[in-house]
């Protein structure tokens, strides 16, 4: 059976694995930074291309490394992936790699992205243009200037914003820009955005992807000619996966379908509860029917995710309250694991945003963001009235 007619959870499980010759039915850990030849013409083989083999650990040529590269590639339905040390090693290097003429920033960003952005690419002479979600017409005036990356979210970190992916793909190909996607809160399993036209798709490997809570990674995935430059400043800023990482993520990978459906089953039902609650000002959920993004959402998404922000009543105040009532949940500055975490972004992923902008882009004080986890959900909706309730003591 050819592996492109295989479902997606037998891709999740078996592409890319490597099987050697004692029988594993998983690709051995390659913990090795280098790879040995029995003469010098047999390296030169290997590193002139005439010959299959591997190399040095750095540059991304270990089979660990390649094995899960190969497996993400099959799950995005991409031509190639390459695996990174974080997801902002893989932010980092895909937007030193294109949008030399400039990058529109689409919607509000995880913090680090805005900050590298803003700080980093900014010190480079990059030019970056930040204009809001709906913002199409400066949008097509920016393209129409010639800038040649649009990124963005979606949905977006911590606000759930959606963003219509077939629309925005549609006006940047006609001026000729490339789109690239950071599609972590969606996870492959809810959302495939090469599929709809993007150039490249981004994940913090960190969430979703590993699942656990217990590596760091990055992935990009999209066609060969357009991650070539990525492979060089990922070789050269040394942003490869390590072997160790990989080897667990692609164990993770295995079980992504399984994680991400009950996390987004769950999800649907504590914001359809938590929509009713008096403490709560505001659900943002692409699931409930009445958000904002939701008709996009139905058409380019397969789940809703495992993501849902709460704009508690009461202020700054009442939303530590709430968190510090917790006790199922943890507070944590991550998501996507198989534990329910909690965070304020104001105080965490966008707290190097000062409060004016952070209040422009509708990131309040009285945010409170939840990652849902696999526990049961009877348990982490009672964990979360529980909280709730202490408000009104
Ligand atoms: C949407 C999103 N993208 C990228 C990142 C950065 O990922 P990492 O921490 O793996 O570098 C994060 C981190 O929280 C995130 O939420």
């Amino acid at each position: 059976m050819s592996e492109k007619n295989t479902g997606f959870s037998t891709r999740c499980v078996h592409a890319g694995e490597i099987n050697d010759q004692f029988g594993a039915p998983h690709t051995p850990l390659y913990n090795t930074t280098t790879f040995k030849f029995g003469s010098t013409e047999k390296m030169l083989d290997v590193i002139e291309g005439r010959h299959p083999g591997f190399l040095y650990t750095r540059y991304g040529s270990n089979p660990s490394i390649t094995s899960v590269e190969a497996k993400l590639a099959s799950i995005e339905q991409a031509e190639c992936a390459l695996a990174f040390s974080s997801g902002m090693a893989a932010i980092s290097a895909t937007l030193l790699s294109h949008g030399e003429t400039g990058i529109v920033c689409l919607g509000e960003v995880y913090g680090g992205t805005w900050e590298f952005m803003s700080s980093q690419l900014a010190s480079l002479a990059r030019r970056v243009e930040f204009i809001k979600a709906d913002e199409e017409q400066a949008l097509a005036g920016f393209l129409a200037q010639g800038v040649g990356l649009v990124y963005f979210e979606t949905p977006s970190n911590p606000l759930l914003q959606v963003i219509d992916i077939r629309r925005i793909c549609e006006l940047a190909h006609a001026h000729g820009a490339l789109v690239a996607i950071d599609s972590t809160f969606a996870t492959p399993v809810n959302q495939q955005p090469l599929t709809m036209g993007a150039d490249i798709v981004i994940h913090s490997a960190t969430k979703y992807l590993g699942g656990h809570s217990d590596l760091t990674g990055g992935m990009v995935a999209g066609n060969e000619a357009k991650l070539k430059p990525l492979r060089s400043w990922r070789k050269n800023l040394g942003q490869s996966m390590a072997p160790e990482t990989s080897h667990m993520l692609a164990r993770s990978l295995a079980t992504l379908e399984v994680r991400v459906k009950r996390q987004n089953a769950s999800a649907l039902r504590i914001a359809q509860t938590l929509r009713e609650h008096p403490a709560i000002e505001r659900v943002y959920y692409p699931g409930l029917s009445d958000f904002a993004g939701h008709e996009i959402a139905k058409h380019q998404m397969q789940g809703f995710g495992g993501m849902l922000s709460i704009a508690v009543r009461g202020g700054a105040d009442s939303a530590v309250r709430v968190v510090d009532a917790l006790r199922l949940f943890s507070i944590a500055p991550s998501l996507g694991g198989v534990e329910s975490l909690v965070s304020q972004p104001c105080l965490t992923s966008h707290r190097d945003l000062s409060a004016a902008m952070r209040a422009e882009r509708g990131i309040g004080d009285n945010l409170v963001r939840l990652s849902i986890g696999l526990e049961d959900p009877d348990d982490i909706e009672r964990d979360l009235l529980q909280a709730l309730a202490a408000l009104s003591l």
